[in-house]
């Protein structure tokens, strides 16, 4: 195989440990022999959530810039193209040049970045590392929005009223969507094992996401008062959009783990039609939002979840001439 196509299958590969929806892993890989290209898998979209498939594209996006953090980290350039349909997009690589150190650290951080859903520390995020993290988002092509205390109470509306929302046929779709791809082991390597979830829901303001199935997960009985909210968002809503904002996720969520800053994304206040319009003039009209998120600083007193299971490469990962 030539060097740059084992660096494209490398960076496929890489790209497997991407955070996503439920841990769908919603995305395929075409290595070629000068390029690879990105596919998203529709049989594995929540069809009941997730209609619209804008958590499937951010959930690719974060994949995409896995796979970016890996080519940095072998010092290739390349160009990324967001066609936005099929393929989603197609990263070429050009040349080579030396490694920067801050490329291998954002590698090594792939491994070690998880959701965090214990309850965080009695300590705020400092002003310096969320000046960072939005610096990264924007840097990555979406933008971060740290929430007021009076938007924080907005957001905790939101997600309440996204949780609790439609008719109960609707809602028992939505509890069966949930029950194919939370608790448990999970050995096929996609959803949620109960080990990633916790025992029982924490007392917090903004509640966490029920997955309607206990874990084992210790969370803490902390309250969340010295988290930091905050909402992705962006100019537009076309699929190479959510996109972008998968791969902003992916950036910010690296960069936060350096900083040992636990990322809890909260989806259902977006999946929700009226709460995301809430969510929206939160804003102030100035942009789509994609995506809720949770920082705080993790507690050295609850142990890490193990990490959740991925589908092995041969399933998401095809070479082709
Ligand atoms: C677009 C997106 C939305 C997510 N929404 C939620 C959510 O609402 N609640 C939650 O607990 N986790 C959420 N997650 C986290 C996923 O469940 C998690 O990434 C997946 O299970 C893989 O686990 P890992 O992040 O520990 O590798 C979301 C992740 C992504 C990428």
């Amino acid at each position: 195989m030539s060097e740059v196509k084992q660096a494209l299958a490398q960076a496929a590969d890489a790209a497997r440990f991407a955070p996503s929806i439920h841990n769908t892993q919603p995305w395929r890989w075409v290595v070629r022999a000068d390029r690879l290209e990105l596919f998203a898998v529709t049989e594995r979209q929540l069809t009941e959530h997730d209609p619209q498939a804008r958590m499937l594209l951010l959930s690719c996006g974060t994949a995409l810039h896995h796979a970016q953090v890996a080519l940095n980290a072998e010092g290739w350039t390349y160009r990324v193209d967001r066609p936005g349909t099929e393929p989603l997009a197609v990263i070429t690589p050009a040349d080579r040049r030396p490694v920067e150190p801050e490329a291998t650290r954002h590698l090594q951080m792939l491994r070690v970045r998880r959701t965090d859903r214990r309850t965080v520390r009695d300590e705020a995020v400092s002003e310096t590392v969320l000046t960072e993290l939005v610096k990264t988002a924007e840097q990555a092509g979406a933008r971060l929005h740290v929430l007021g205390r009076d938007q924080v109470l907005q957001l905790a509306v939101a997600v309440e009223r996204a949780e609790a929302t439609g008719p109960s046929d609707e809602r028992d779709r939505l509890s069966a969507e949930l029950a194919t791809w939370v608790g448990g082991e999970r050995p096929e390597g996609t959803g949620i094992p109960s080990s990633a979830l916790p025992a029982e829901l924490p007392l917090t303001t903004v509640a966490e996401r029920d997955f309607q199935t206990p874990g084992t997960v210790q969370a803490g009985e902390g309250h969340d008062r010295f988290a930091t909210y905050a909402v992705l968002y962006g100019p537009g809503d076309t699929e190479a959009d959510w996109l972008r904002a998968g791969e902003a996720l992916s950036a910010l969520w690296l960069s936060a783990t350096e900083h040992a800053v636990s990322v809890l994304p909260l989806s259902a206040p977006i999946e929700v039609p009226f709460t995301r319009e809430s969510l929206r003039w939160m804003l102030g009209g100035t942009g789509v939002p994609y995506l809720a998120l949770r920082l705080g600083l993790q507690d050295p007193a609850h142990t890490a979840p193990p990490h959740t299971p991925r589908l092995p490469a041969p399933q998401v990962i095809e070479l082709k001439d």
